[in-house]
């Protein structure tokens, strides 16, 4: 059978897939417009090194059969016009992946579109990417975007770049053209700490210093581009150098004396018997075996998807991180972090995401924005928001401790994503700088009184009454009611509302989204201490996003957050107007009014919903008692 299959370069299959699978891998980036002649360079490269994936391939064996062309022979130009969809628009929209491979190594190269709305899809391409090629047109130099893409690829982490110096053949392939650009983007380099420059002078269109040098440029001697990342330095090695990590991703216990932790080795390796510490607990152990489907091992590196079980009995969950003993990762609930903003709604200050580190998810709640980066020039700006694609550095806390170590150290222990508690939707990515040590010195102190004993004192179940809706709704003429009403019947209550609160507490805050996130945040955090205490508490204010209800709503036990909408179309509460705001905001003498022009955002199930369009107080009130009847917050 061997001697009929088909050889390729002399081999033999199997010698051809032995040969595939020891080669190394490389990512990289290109960074770039389609005016720096982007989409060309990359179907050069394609092109080049002739091993097309089945798509391409296909697209391409379209296009030759309608040109009449037959066969291997794929024309450059035919190459280019199967990549004509984004040239059509004049932008490339999304991460596009491509591979191809040399004799030496296999490439895949993320190609995201250059412009600054689109600075979202850059980072994601780049964040996996271990070497970026930055483009520039050899006729203009180095401008806005080369200097953001290459903010971007250090940002994310990468150090190696090529700086392809395009299109030389409009330059005459003049060395001084080339060597002043060198000289400037190399001075700008350094200030970004990309040590790895290399600058490349190239025709993209022509082929120049892509795979073979150039004749035209012969006092050009540094390498090709093909040369170039043929060998420019993976991180591979690094990754397999650095202290041993594995994220737990599930405890696998099939048999009872068979405890086993799942997961990939992020950096370095492991071998039976190795001291491991499991992280946050602490907890210090050995590792007893490296178990896989095809046996055990005696030593497993970074990149093995393995089980390891251990010496001790030790309590460990699914976002752990088992860490070399000697050299364990960093513990923290607070961080400096930088955050590239993808939602389309704007990061505030003081809402909380859910956060993905590793394997873990926790809470992450936004501490005050320390500034924004202008991504074109590098400044840093005063912000208390972040809008889409936009980049900050910011505090962030977390509801638990979790195992990382910096960014810089570590890619991947130091990466996490933010999602939208509402939506489900990623919104941000981040870079873990440092842990912050604020909180390390404040613990928590249990105090032998607790709710239970002072709310038996007072025979009642504390409850938080969370009243939300417009302003002119009728929250506090209910929340008046339920509480006159509690207080005969011998209840222990507390009414915390939006008026009266801003008049002290919270007088520091106005009515941005910012501000109102933090407003929540706070008579939330103060709810909680009141039920702590015993109290039946009502919270009466518009608290107008879901998020942050969500949030609040978090903060109690299971039955102790009672959402109450109280509800009135917009023409009822404006035609009230109690306290004349809508009229005044209709004439443009208030802004960010909710309703109007700042957003209020209805429950979708709340515990209970009132109309006060069509219910009086007395009712509503009654409906209001009646929930707490319902929910034993009233007693036997
Ligand atoms: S919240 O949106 O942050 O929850 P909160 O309930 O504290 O609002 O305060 C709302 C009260 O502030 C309203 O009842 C109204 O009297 C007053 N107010 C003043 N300016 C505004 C505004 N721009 N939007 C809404 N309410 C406002």
């Amino acid at each position: 059978m061997e001697s009929c299959a088909p050889r390729v370069q002399g081999q033999t299959f199997a010698e051809y897939l032995h040969g595939q699978e020891r080669k190394t891998l490389l990512r990289f980036i290109a960074c770039g417009s389609v005016d720096d002649g982007k989409s060309t360079l990359i179907g050069r490269l394609l092109y080049e090194c002739q091993t097309l994936f089945d798509d391409q391939l296909a697209a391409l064996a379209a296009d030759s059969r309608r040109h009449g062309t037959q066969g291997a022979a794929l024309d450059f130009a035919l190459l280019l016009d199967g990549l004509s969809a984004e040239r059509e628009q004049g932008i490339t929209i999304d991460v596009a992946y491509r591979q191809f491979a040399t004799d030496k190594r296999r490439f895949i190269v993320a190609d995201a579109p250059g412009h600054e709305q689109y600075t979202r899809n850059m980072v994601t391409g780049a964040s996996t990417a271990d070497c970026a090629v930055i483009l520039v047109d050899a006729r203009k130099g180095v401008l806005t975007q080369t200097r953001r893409h290459s903010y971007l690829a250090s940002l994310v982490g990468i150090r190696s770049v090529a700086l392809v110096v395009n299109k030389m053949d409009l330059v005459a392939h003049a060395e001084p053209a080339f060597r002043a650009i060198d000289e400037e983007y190399r001075a700008f380099a350094t200030t970004l700490g990309l040590d790895g420059v290399t600058c490349i002078p190239v025709s993209a269109l022509e082929g120049d210093n892509v795979r073979v040098h150039s004749e035209r440029m012969p006092w050009y001697t540094g390498p090709t581009l093909l040369e170039y990342l043929e060998t420019v330095a993976t991180p591979e090695e690094s990754r397999q150098l650095a202290p041993f990590r594995l994220p737990v991703q599930w405890v696998n216990r099939p048999a009872l004396d068979f405890r086993g932790f799942a997961g990939t080795v992020l950096s370095g390796s492991v071998r039976p018997g190795d001291r491991v510490r499991v992280l946050p607990s602490g907890h210090t152990t050995a590792v007893s075996r490296i178990v896989t489907a095809d046996g055990d091992l005696d030593v497993a590196v970074a990149g093995q998807a393995v089980t390891l079980t251990l010496a001790d009995e030790i309590d460990i969950s699914r976002g752990d991180v088992i860490a070399q003993a000697d050299a364990p990762a960093g513990v923290a609930d607070q961080f400096q972090a930088t955050v590239v903003w993808m939602g389309a709604e704007p990061m505030l200050r003081g809402r909380s995401y859910l956060m993905r580190i590793g394997c873990k998810w926790v809470t992450a709640t936004i501490a005050p924005l320390k500034y924004r980066i202008d991504v074109s020039s590098l400044e840093h700006v005063a912000a208390t928001k972040l809008e889409l694609n936009e980049i900050g550095v910011c505090a962030i806390e977390l509801d638990q401790a979790v195992a990382f170590d910096p960014y810089d150290e570590n890619r991947e222990m130091g990466a996490f994503i933010l999602v939208d508690r509402i939506t489900n939707h990623t919104v941000g990515a981040g870079m873990l700088h440092f842990a912050l040590r604020r909180s390390q010195n404040v613990h928590w102190q249990q105090l032998d009184v607790d709710k239970q004993a002072r709310a038996s004192l007072k025979h009642q179940r504390p409850a938080v009454l969370w009243l939300t809706g417009l302003s002119g709704a009728g929250k506090s003429t209910i929340s008046n009611l339920v509480e006159r009403e509690l207080h005969r019947l011998g209840r222990h209550t507390y009414v915390l509302d939006g008026d009266n609160v801003r008049h002290g507490l919270n007088k520091d805050l106005g009515f941005t989204d910012a501000d109102r996130v933090e407003n929540i945040r706070r008579v939330a955090e103060v709810a909680r201490l009141m039920v702590d205490a015993g109290l039946i508490v009502i919270v009466s204010f518009i608290s107008p996003f879901r998020s942050e209800r969500q949030m609040a709503r978090g903060l109690f036990a299971a039955g102790e957050f009672l959402e109450v909408h109280v509800d009135a179309p917009l023409a009822v509460v404006e035609e009230r107007d109690p306290k004349g705001l809508y009229r005044k905001a209709r004439a443009g003498e208030l802004q960010n009014f909710t309703g109007i022009d700042a957003p209020y955002e209805p429950p979708v199930a709340p515990e209970l919903r009132l109309d006060t369009a069509v219910t009086t107080p007395a009712q509503a009130a009654a409906a209001v008692l009646e929930l707490l009847e319902l929910n034993g917050v009233l007693g036997p």
